[in-house]
């Protein structure tokens, strides 16, 4: 959560600035601000909400070819004008952004700052108002970083301006994400590549506990002992184009009409020359080897691990435990002898699966990351990687993250059976090209979804999904979806336990959507559909080609029973678009959300 970015160079820091922030909104949008530097000292502009907010105050007279910024997703302090970075110390000499929490901050004001007067409740007051206290005591400015830094216990990703020294921006990372990129006459930092698209393409990764000089012509690397480390850039292989809306009127629905491609992309990234799926050996050996695999994930990418238990089950024969990461890390089950885990993270930056990596790490166990974003953290600090190549995905609300991290935990379930000689009975890269074609003709199906979210969902205060087998897994993310974008109160269900409590909450009128997709459970769940409706509940059903009967709502194209959770989301997906774009909700950036969530 926050987004932070920096310029320095030749041209007019505030655009450049401003333009970064906006890639970065995903990180958080309830307050923006950026600092900028010229002859006349630093300027600061801050403004609760979001980027179009600052814009407005920002002053377009003030020339300066050096800056930082900031969108915020608030921890510490609410939301407002005074706890919107950047934050500036007692004299204003020094100002500061910050990306990341700070767990002894108020451990540090008693000890250092108990004489100083703060402007803020936030965490990164403390570390600004500290840099001016040992500069004030003789430090020169690096001297100063580095001292607060070696205080600092939690995540930080920073960006420090000196009033003294117009030509340095002064950079640090701990666990929070943080890119310096290189340009000929100027340098940048971001917290995401997307952010600096603009300028450069060019990047050096930063590793925990470094602080960076940053000044036009230079990037000095050195660790918290003031050596300097060499780092080559790094080209950033995103496509600009990738990160626009184009002709979508948001991001969502752009990239709920990716998943067709995202899924044919790959088969592609996961096929040998022969045509044959293939994984790293490293990958399916650890798989292998393991008695039991654990998947640690969080919301969206804890509903594919769901799924992708039931895949490697299946197909691999390997059993598997999932578990949502925040609660594994303080209350971790008896483990098997020989497990595997794998965290299941798109942007792989989570803080919460982050925390079970490094407990796990410090166990002596194998790691493995399935993620969206090559060099995220969880990536670099896993032993393995299987990336998930959808793309970047923007809308807060995960869509073709969520189908991507399915179709790569059912190709790693394909490759680990094959390697172990377990007969599969199907041809996965044939299965895999149905679904994306059956994917086609859902997306090509949005008026009909359009139609049902008005018909169930307009005027609702809370609603219900309910399915059996892999469809209640898909019946939890489709409450998610509904509910983080919508707002609508939602429950997923499995739909034989809704009897023994929840069925209560049915009143007349109340939307049901019932998943029939599972051959076994067919009827099974047909009739907890007839138990809501006899309770006066809107039931709409969605089955699959097959299985329909008369009364179901929509059916969906038949695709292999075990996949089904890859086009069984898609109207669900869509079903919450529509129904936050009838009741005019912001579709990508929902209330009190941030796409990475960097804090535990
Ligand atoms: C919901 C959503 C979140 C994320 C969760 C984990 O639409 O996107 O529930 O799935 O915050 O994020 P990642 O996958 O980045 O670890």
């Amino acid at each position: 959560m926050c987004g932070i970015v920096g310029y320095i160079g030749t041209e007019d820091a505030k655009e450049i600035l401003l333009k970064g922030l906006e890639k970065l909104e995903y990180r958080g949008y309830d307050s923006a601000g950026i600092a900028v530097r010229n002859n006349e000292g630093v300027h600061v502009f801050k403004e609760k909400g979001r980027i179009e907010d600052l814009r407005q105050i920002v002053d377009k007279h003030v020339h300066a070819t050096a800056g930082i910024g900031h969108t915020r997703w608030a921890t510490h302090g609410i939301p407002s004008k005074e706890n919107a970075h950047p934050h500036q110390s007692a004299s204003g000499r020094f100002t500061l952004v910050h990306n990341g929490v700070i767990e002894n901050y108020t451990l540090l004001q008693k000890e250092y700052l108990a004489d100083v007067a703060l402007k803020s409740d936030t965490d990164t007051e403390i570390i600004v108002q500290l840099v001016e206290k040992f500069a004030n005591e003789g430090l020169n400015t690096a001297e100063a970083f580095r001292k607060t830094l070696t205080l600092l216990k939690g995540s930080y990703a920073l960006a420090l301006l000196d009033e003294q020294d117009p030509d340095t921006i002064y950079v640090a990372k701990n666990k929070s994400p943080l890119l310096v990129g290189v340009g000929d006459t100027f340098n940048v930092i971001a917290s995401d590549a997307m952010a600096m698209l603009q300028v450069t393409d060019q990047f050096v990764e930063l590793m925990d506990k470094e602080m960076v000089i940053v000044t036009a012509a230079k990037v000095t690397i050195q660790n918290l002992a003031g050596e300097t480390i060499a780092r080559d850039p790094y080209t950033a292989e995103i496509d600009a184009s990738d990160i626009e809306k184009g002709t979508y009127p948001f991001y969502m629905l752009k990239e709920i009409d990716e998943q067709p491609l995202v899924t044919r992309k790959i088969i592609q990234a996961y096929q040998d020359i022969n045509g044959e799926l293939t994984i790293d050996s490293d990958i399916t050996k650890a798989v292998s080897e393991a008695d039991r695999l654990y998947i640690i994930a969080c919301g969206t990418s804890y509903h594919s691990g769901l799924v992708g238990k039931q895949l490697l089950e299946h197909i691999a024969k390997v059993p598997v435990e999932v578990h949502v990461a925040s609660e594994f890390v303080y209350n971790m089950p008896l483990l098997s002898k020989n497990p595997l885990f794998i965290f299941i993270s798109q942007s792989g930056e989570t803080a919460d699966s982050r925390a079970v990596l490094v407990k796990v790490k410090e166990l002596g166990y194998k790691t493995l990351t399935v993620t969206n974003v090559a060099g995220s953290t969880l990536s670099r600090e896993a032993d393995y990687t299987l990336l998930l190549h959808a793309g970047p995905e923007i809308a807060v609300a995960s869509t073709k993250a969520y189908t991507a991290q399915i179709a790569v935990l059912a190709i790693l379930a394909d490759v680990t059976a094959k390697v172990n000689g377990i007969e599969r009975n199907f041809d996965l890269v044939h299965e895999l090209g149905i679904v994306a074609n059956a994917m086609e003709v859902l997306c090509d199906s949005k008026e009909e979804f359009e139609k049902m979210a008005s018909e169930y969902l307009s005027d609702t205060r809370n609603c219900f999904f309910i399915g059996r087998a892999l469809d209640y897994y898909v019946c939890l993310e489709g409450a998610l979806k509904l509910k983080e974008i919508s707002y609508i109160q939602a429950e997923g269900f499995a739909g034989g336990e809704l009897k023994h409590g929840t069925i209560a909450l049915i009143e007349e009128g109340t939307p049901v959507v019932a998943l029939a997709t599972q051959n076994d459970v067919n009827w099974n769940i047909r009739g907890n559909a007839k138990e809501v409706l006899a309770r006066g509940a809107n039931v709409c059903t969605i089955s699959m080609k097959g299985l329909e009967t008369e009364e179901d709502r929509f059916v969906i194209p038949e695709v292999n029973e075990l996949l089904t959770p890859l086009i069984s989301v898609v109207p669900l997906q869509l079903l919450a678009y529509y129904a936050a774009l009838h009741r005019g909700c912001d579709v990508d950036k929902p209330r009190n959300l941030a796409k990475s969530v960097t804090v535990e």
